[in-house]
């Protein structure tokens, strides 16, 4: 039998679920990885293998997601403590840094994955990089829609050095463009070479005002389940 792209997901997103005990409050990702750990947790909730489970979406798509499946849902106002996250990542590098992001919904991830104890990154092995930013894909920045060609003017001469040019996010159909679900833009960055220093990038991309977030995701990783054709590997920090 050869593994599809989509049955390494969910052999990943499996294996973080087997982390999820009754009576936690849950961080639930969003994407095609992330989606297979819903499934699952609504599965083994609705077998009464868990229970009292609380989860806090990170997307409208995953309020979605889990409204259809019946997983009682909160938010980090009434909960700001999260016990457990479990997301996808577009990449991660051997540090567990990640670019996430590509999927739109970076702002409410990074602020569910900043409140959780542990947060489980579940990949199939195509996503891993040696650095984040450096594999010629978008590294996404969420931006007011005020004068966010000025925005994206002053990302690029920030990143001028790494040979970076931005777009402004579209929909594919329409040409319009993309709105995240906080009512902001995306524009997505490509470097021809390293962006160096990763705090410093954050650190420069966040001082910039219109910026609302950027989908790098430092140091908050605290382990990753990388599913492949050879079989699953965990790592801890
Ligand atoms: C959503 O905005 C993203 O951050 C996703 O977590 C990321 O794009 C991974 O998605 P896939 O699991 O679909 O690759």
């Amino acid at each position: 039998v050869t593994l599809t792209q989509d049955d390494l997901k969910k052999i990943a997103a499996y294996k973080a679920v087997e982390h999820v005990k009754s009576g936690m409050v849950v961080g639930l990702g969003t994407g095609s990885t992330a989606k297979h750990a819903v499934d699952r947790i609504a599965q083994l909730l609705q077998q009464g293998k868990l229970k009292d489970i609380v989860g806090i979406p990170t997307s409208t798509k995953t309020h979605e997601q889990a409204v259809s499946l019946g997983i009682p849902l909160s938010d980090l106002d009434s909960h700001p403590i999260v016990d457990l996250a479990i997301e996808g990542a577009d990449e991660v590098d051997p540090e567990l840094n990640l670019v996430k992001g590509r999927g739109g919904s970076l702002l409410r991830e990074k602020m569910v994955e900043s409140a959780s104890k542990k947060f489980v990154v579940i990949v199939d092995e195509s996503k891993l990089v040696k650095h984040i930013g450096g594999s010629g894909l978008a590294m996404p920045v969420e931006v007011i829609p005020f004068c966010w060609n000025h925005s994206l003017k002053r990302l690029v001469n920030l990143f001028a050095d790494s040979g970076c040019v931005g777009q402004l996010r579209k929909c594919p159909e329409s040409g319009k463009p993309y709105v995240t679900d906080n009512g902001n833009y995306i524009i997505d960055l490509y470097f021809e070479r390293d962006i160096g220093d990763l705090n410093e990038a954050s650190d420069g991309i966040l001082r910039l005002p219109g910026i609302v977030e950027h989908g790098m995701f430092i140091g908050l990783a605290t382990s990753l389940i990388v599913a492949g054709i050879d079989g699953v590997t965990v790592k801890t920090k």
